[in-house]
């Protein structure tokens, strides 16, 4: 088995690197943490959420799991998003997907993988609910092209649909979800230009999901 002491060295590296440039850096962050934005999005190595955005720690808070899947029983991602909208007071939440997305690949030919197709059924939610769509395109790559921008977006309404955001905005809070992909051959991000910014704006941008 590999040892793992070059992960040891690279961090002593990484963190004289930053002290170096900053000898103050480890000193600010212990004392608190300020990010302006919650990022919630795919497990997959190919998409370290900070370097995507060149953001430092401190500045990204993160959720990540397979698929970037944001559902209203799952505690861990809900705590996330309660604690950066209520605590950290942040003010932007951008759900990343990306293109080539292991996790809708599965769901999209309804692998058989173990645990993980339970998780997985609510990426095949999002493909029934646009079967229809989906359908009228001419293969299997460009579907999953597809069903992985439909993810993010249905990820998007469903982040603004949870009691968390809702009452954020109820308050007046501001407080914007977006929803964004990441190309894994250009290292580039696209915004799918489905911003909500309130409970009016989220009923606009649900009505031209369905729609669509
Ligand atoms: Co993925």
């Amino acid at each position: 088995m590999r040892s793992l002491r070059p992960l040891f060295d690279s961090n002593r590296r990484w963190s004289e690197e930053i002290t170096a440039r900053d000898p103050e850096f480890f000193g600010k962050l212990v004392g608190q943490q300020s990010p302006d934005y919650l990022w919630i999005g795919c497990a997959d190595s190919r998409v370290p959420a900070n370097e995507i955005v060149g953001l430092l720690p401190g500045e990204l808070f993160v959720h990540r799991n397979v698929a970037n899947v944001v559902v209203h029983t799952d505690l861990n991602c809900l705590s996330v998003l309660q604690y950066a909208v209520d605590v950290l007071d942040v003010e932007h939440v951008i759900i990343c997907g990306h293109y080539g997305c292991g996790g809708v690949h599965a769901a999209l030919r309804n692998d058989r993988l173990g645990l993980i197709d339970n998780w997985l059924r609510h990426v095949q939610d999002v493909m029934k609910k646009h079967h229809l769509r989906l359908a009228e395109l001419p293969d299997e790559a460009s579907r999953l092209h597809r069903l992985c921008e439909l993810n993010v977006i249905e990820q998007v309404l469903n982040v603004g649909q949870t009691s968390i955001v809702q009452s954020a905005w109820d308050r007046g809070k501001a407080l914007e979800i977006h929803g964004w992909i990441y190309d894994l051959h250009d290292g580039l991000l696209r915004d799918l230009t489905v911003g909500i910014r309130s409970a009016e704006e989220y009923a606009e941008v649900y009505r031209r999901v369905i729609e669509d």
